[in-house]
């Protein structure tokens, strides 16, 4: 009897050593707090990307998280390669912001071999649902319709559009690109130029479009996937004396909405800029706050997100944005 009694006290004390492998998701470390690791893109992509990161080191500081915030600039196996370490690192929870929407499998899965919650931020990734905990995200396509829907109401004669696309394959161009390639081919209009800029660079879409004008590409319409490739396109439309804007020859649309941004909407030198909110600071706090109480969340939340007409924003809506 006292050989069964020991035999089943050595089995309990296998299995819960076993148990300790696995982080229960719902504690955080020794020190109680919480320690939340961040895949973040690139740390100057766009004055969007700033918003946000400060988003996140403001909000997750006044919860009393400790945060570990790795960069992948511009390059998708650095990502990963970041993740896998800050799973190693057995934080709490992991937030990704992917620059490729593919290729998160195998994070994913390691994340949840090792109780981590994975949620996702800002981006959508390619993932079945039983690989995420929760994600709070832009319906970028949704944001590129309330674009491409706004142009159809401009009624234009003829539409030549310059498409900017952001960075090459996460959920932000795809979607606002679709959207776009859908609405011209639903209304007839001709896309003149379509391509991706790599690190949404400013730069970049200002030449692209100064090699345009040069070559003599006609167009009335810049759909820039973005703020400040929206400014790059101005201004090489400046260089060139071309009028846009409200009473211009060329309609742009751009995407962010930054305050700077909506201040040129106000001046009439954008016609639209639609929405996309970088603060998820306080949304990842109130989900992960609400996970540590073991709280049921939902698993797909999208952000509400506005556009701005130059035709009816006001100076208090400006004054009004907090980034
Ligand atoms: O994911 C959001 C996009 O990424 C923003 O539109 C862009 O400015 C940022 O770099």
């Amino acid at each position: 009897m006292k050989k069964l009694i020991s035999l089943v006290l050595v089995v309990a004390v296998i299995f819960s050593l076993a148990a300790c492998g696995k982080k229960d998701a719902a504690t955080s470390k020794g020190d109680g707090k919480v320690t939340v690791g961040v895949v973040q893109t690139n740390a100057n992509e766009s004055d969007w990307r700033t918003a946000n990161t400060k988003s996140f080191n403001e909000a997750f500081e006044e919860a009393g998280f400790e945060i570990k915030m790795v960069f992948g600039e511009g390059d998708h196996a650095k990502q990963i390669s970041e993740a896998q370490q800050l799973i190693q690192e057995e934080v709490d929870y992991l937030v990704v912001l992917g620059i490729q929407a593919a290729g998160w499998e195998d994070v994913a899965k390691a994340a949840q071999e090792a109780g981590i919650p994975f949620i996702m931020a800002d981006r959508k990734l390619d993932l079945d649902e039983k690989l995420y905990t929760a994600m709070v995200c832009s319906d970028f396509e949704a944001e590129g319709v309330k674009a491409v829907e706004w142009l159809k109401s401009q009624a234009l004669s003829e539409n030549k559009i310059v498409v900017l696309g952001g960075e090459t394959g996460n959920s932000a161009q795809i979607g606002r690109s679709k959207a776009m390639e859908d609405g011209a081919t639903a209304n007839g209009w001709e896309i003149v130029f379509n391509q991706n800029m790599k690190g949404w660079d400013e730069t970049l879409a200002k030449q692209a479009v100064a090699d345009l004008i040069a070559g003599g590409t006609a167009f009335n319409v810049i759909y820039a996937e973005n703020d400040n490739m929206a400014r790059g396109a101005c201004a090489a439309m400046d260089a060139a004396g071309i009028t846009y804007g409200k009473d211009g020859d060329v309609k742009v649309i751009a995407f962010d909405a930054n305050q700077w941004a909506l201040k040129l909407v106000l001046e009439g030198k954008f016609n639209l800029d639609v929405e996309c909110n970088p603060l998820h600071g306080p949304r990842i706090v109130e989900l992960i706050n609400k996970l540590e109480a073991g709280e049921t969340v939902d698993q797909n939340a999208y952000v509400t997100e506005d556009m701005f007409d130059c035709t009816t924003i006001t100076q208090e809506v400006v004054d009004a944005r907090s980034y």
